[in-house]
């Protein structure tokens, strides 16, 4: 059997920059690849990914959907950059050639090419912001409209999708509504139909998410994004909770805009977002936040992200989570977030006194599910969770119970875990509330 380190050099070699320092060592370089699954059976493979997180094994972390676990190799890049930068401080000296120490000012083409390569668009198209929030404010601030215009969304938008409208309803009087979205949602065409029929002559802004926040559906963006085109709408994506979940392509589903938060399922360091404006449309779009290159028409990404001076390691970071996941390589990761995901549903549904208020249609869930054990309260649900296993989904709320966020640092044996515990709470009195 192989030992723990020949281990470690079987799967060591040309991504052991990504490493945490701890393993790299001289004879990892001759090895073949450190994210070489085919050397090893799956569930290995998954516990050698799971090595590169530094929380505890017996503390499970299912609040993806909040905040992704951050990789070692990520850390330790941002850590890393922020020591040199300080370290070199002094030899600073404004030439063109001298390595880059602070951002804001600078494009960063290279980081950008890594978001634009993750959801399939040209560099030009990408800004680096610093969340979803803001995202959704350059758009929502930034396009002109007139009292009366409306603006469709969802009744379950999360606050970093939806404020900036709500402040344009204020501000210029437009008009601001929502679509029902079914609880649980299981019927794509029903939705499609519900944004069919809020459709207006004066419709003039479709605001969607990719995947819900509190319930983790992925809607049927692209079907709903063409209808609303076609009748000559701004379209624009809230994909926080999509980007390092699903597979996104922003070419494919026709947007107009789309912005996410990397600092969920990328596993990137808080801090950092993205937004992507078609090329056509970005003239449609005013800066809001305005620097030296306000009026950059011919990259409206480097437009949008005129942050000034911003955490050059954080952006740093972000390269490094990119590269984490290219590492692991996009089709592997979302699947495997995808199939965790259906293995818990799957088990929910065995389990009596459990309601799933989540999707269960394949096309519409993957790695979020939330669900109540019905006479328990959502925080009571929280704390046995811990109690009993030291794992940590969210309370959402009474009527909804718990999130259930899985990603790849989540083996099966920790999803069964999690069925055993709730199949536990079902059998158990739900406590007194305090
Ligand atoms: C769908 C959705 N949109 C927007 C946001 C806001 O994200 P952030 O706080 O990173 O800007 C969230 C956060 O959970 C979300 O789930």
């Amino acid at each position: 059997m192989a030992s723990r380190r020949q281990f470690f050099q079987m799967m060591l070699g040309s991504f052991s920059f990504l490493l945490p320092r701890y393993f790299r060592s001289p004879s990892s370089a001759a090895a073949t690849s450190i994210f070489n699954p085919a050397a090893v059976a799956p569930e290995k493979y998954w516990e050698f990914v799971r090595e590169q997180f530094p929380q505890p094994k017996d503390e499970v972390f299912f609040n993806n959907g909040t905040l992704g676990a951050m990789p070692t190799p990520v850390v330790e890049k941002v850590v890393d950059s922020l020591q040199e930068l300080n370290r070199t401080i002094a030899r600073w000296d404004y030439r063109p050639n001298h390595p880059r120490w602070f951002t804001g000012y600078a494009p960063e083409n290279e980081i950008r090419e890594k978001m634009a390569r993750i959801v399939h668009c040209d560099v030009e198209e990408l800004a680096l912001t610093q969340n979803a929030t803001m995202g959704m404010n350059e758009i929502a601030m930034g396009l002109d409209l007139q009292p009366g215009d409306e603006v469709i969304q969802t009744d379950q938008e999360h606050p970093g999708g939806s404020c900036g409208w709500l402040v344009r309803e204020k501000r210029h009087g437009i008009v601001y509504k929502t679509v029902k979205i079914p609880v649980p949602p299981n019927d794509p065409g029903e939705i499609i139909q519900r944004f069919a029929d809020a459709l207006t002559p004066k419709t003039r802004v479709l605001a969607i998410p990719h995947i819900t926040s509190a319930l983790g559906t992925i809607l049927p963006v692209k079907e709903i994004v063409q209808m609303y085109k076609q009748r000559g709408a701004f379209t624009v994506i809230d994909g926080a909770q999509a980007v390092g979940q699903i597979p996104v392509d922003v070419k494919d589903l026709g947007c107009d805009a789309y912005f996410s938060s990397p600092h969920k399922w990328l596993l990137a360091p808080a801090g950092n977002g993205l937004l992507y404006v078609n090329k056509e449309s970005a003239p449609n779009i005013w800066t809001i936040l305005a620097s030296s290159q306000w009026d950059n028409q011919k990259d409206p990404g480097y437009r949008l992200q005129q942050r000034g001076t911003g955490s050059l390691p954080l952006l740093i970071g972000l390269g490094a989570a990119a590269d984490f996941f290219f590492s692991i390589g996009p089709e592997r990761w979302l699947s495997r977030i995808k199939e965790l995901g259906d293995r818990l549903r799957a088990g929910l549904q065995k389990i009596d006194g459990v309601e799933i208020y989540s999707s269960v249609h394949p096309k519409m869930c993957a790695g979020m599910t939330t669900y109540r054990v019905t006479t328990w309260k959502a925080a009571a649900m929280q704390d046995f969770f811990w109690e009993k296993r030291k794992m940590r989904p969210r309370a959402i709320n009474d009527r909804l119970g718990v999130r259930h966020s899985v990603h790849i640092y989540h083996s099966e044996a920790e999803i069964d875990a999690a069925l055993e515990v709730v199949q536990e709470m079902a059998a158990t009195p739900a406590p007194k509330s305090p």
